[in-house]
């Protein structure tokens, strides 16, 4: 099969790979789309070097495919698997989605929504997931703030809190105050023009890194910040040590702290299939790419040009 391979941190070429072979509770699925996240740019490029240490290859990475969002048709099953059946349509997370085929784990897979296409549902499981767990707990009413509200995980942030009865602040850059605008934001505001004000029972931080005490200001007295993550922490830790300082500083504070560590599972990926059926949520993607230009696709990503999601399409 075609794919994508890795063989050493920092770079990859199109090439020729076995079709791999599904073992207990996997399926072998013909990849359709594959998501492209921070988290592809991280795995590639081995930065922030503690991701080295966290198990995903020290010298260099254990999977010789990247990507891990996927959308696809079920091939093949594995012993066990009762949950699909070859010619499902599926959408979720597994190792090596820049590829003709893959692997993936049925604990990690739900049915793709009726109403979008491969590359929309491709652009769901890792970003959507992240935010509809970070969102968790959110009531009608109350005031959420969205930080890097045009980016993967904001962009489903902004959505998924409105679809919860929210009152939803979106923080982004110029280039993408209209999508911002066209999620359903009620407020948009541009950082590089003036900084964000007033209180939010929820902060849900996806980008600038800035300090806990600023975000702390921004919450009401029992209110709670969500740490999702940000790009400009240091190439040692990436910046875990805010998240670090936030899990610690919990104890002490009225205020919940949370350093959010998704988890990729089938029922969180079914409960954006609901929201995405019922048309609350919709995939915002700004562009496809062809699996030749796999990089290209994770470069655009990192450059921080993209506007919501991007795909690359096998
Ligand atoms: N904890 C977890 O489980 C988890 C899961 C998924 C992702 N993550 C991490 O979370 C972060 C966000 O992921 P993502 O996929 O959404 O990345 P992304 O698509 O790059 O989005 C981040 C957004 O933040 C914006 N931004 C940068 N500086 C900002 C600032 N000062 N104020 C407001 N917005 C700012 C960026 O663009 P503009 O500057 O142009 O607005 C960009 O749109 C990444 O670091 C990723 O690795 C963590």
């Amino acid at each position: 099969m075609k794919a994508l391979v890795q063989r050493r941190y920092g770079t990859a070429v199109l090439g020729d790979l076995d079709v791999p072979v599904p073992g207990e509770g996997e399926v072998l699925l013909e990849v359709r789309s594959a998501g492209v996240d921070m988290g592809t740019w991280h795995l590639l490029s081995g930065k922030p070097y503690l991701v080295r240490v966290l198990g995903f290859g020290f010298r260099g990475p254990k999977s010789p495919v990247p990507g891990r969002d996927v959308a696809g048709v079920v091939k093949e099953t594995g012993p066990g698997v009762t949950e699909f059946a070859p010619g499902d349509e599926v959408f979720g997370t597994c190792e090596g989605s820049f590829a003709e085929y893959a692997v993936a784990a049925v604990s990690r897979l739900a049915c793709k929504p009726r109403n979008v296409s491969f590359a929309e549902a491709a652009a769901v499981p890792i970003s959507g997931g992240t935010a509809v767990q970070g969102l968790r707990g959110v009531r009608p009413g109350q005031r959420v703030l969205v930080l890097g509200a045009g980016g993967g995980v904001g962009s489903y942030g902004v959505q998924i809190a409105k679809a919860l009865g929210a009152h939803v602040t979106g923080v982004c850059s110029t280039a993408k105050v209209d999508l911002v605008r066209a999620l359903g934001a009620d407020e948009v505001v541009d950082y590089t023009v003036e900084d964000f004000t007033g209180t939010y029972d929820l902060v849900l931080d996806c980008g600038g890194n800035r300090k806990l005490s600023r975000t702390r200001r921004a919450l009401t007295p029992r209110g709670t910040l969500v740490l999702v993550g940000a790009e400009n922490g240091g190439a040692l830790t990436g910046g875990f040590e805010r998240a670090l300082g936030a899990a610690v500083l919990n104890v002490f504070v009225a205020h919940r702290l949370v350093p959010l560590m998704s988890a990729e599972r089938a029922d969180v990926f079914d409960e954006l299939r609901v929201l995405i059926e019922a048309g609350k949520v919709r995939p915002p993607l700004d562009r496809e790419f062809p699996l030749s230009e796999g990089l290209a696709a994770i470069d655009y990503v990192h450059s921080r040009r993209s506007r919501g999601k991007v795909v690359v399409t096998i």
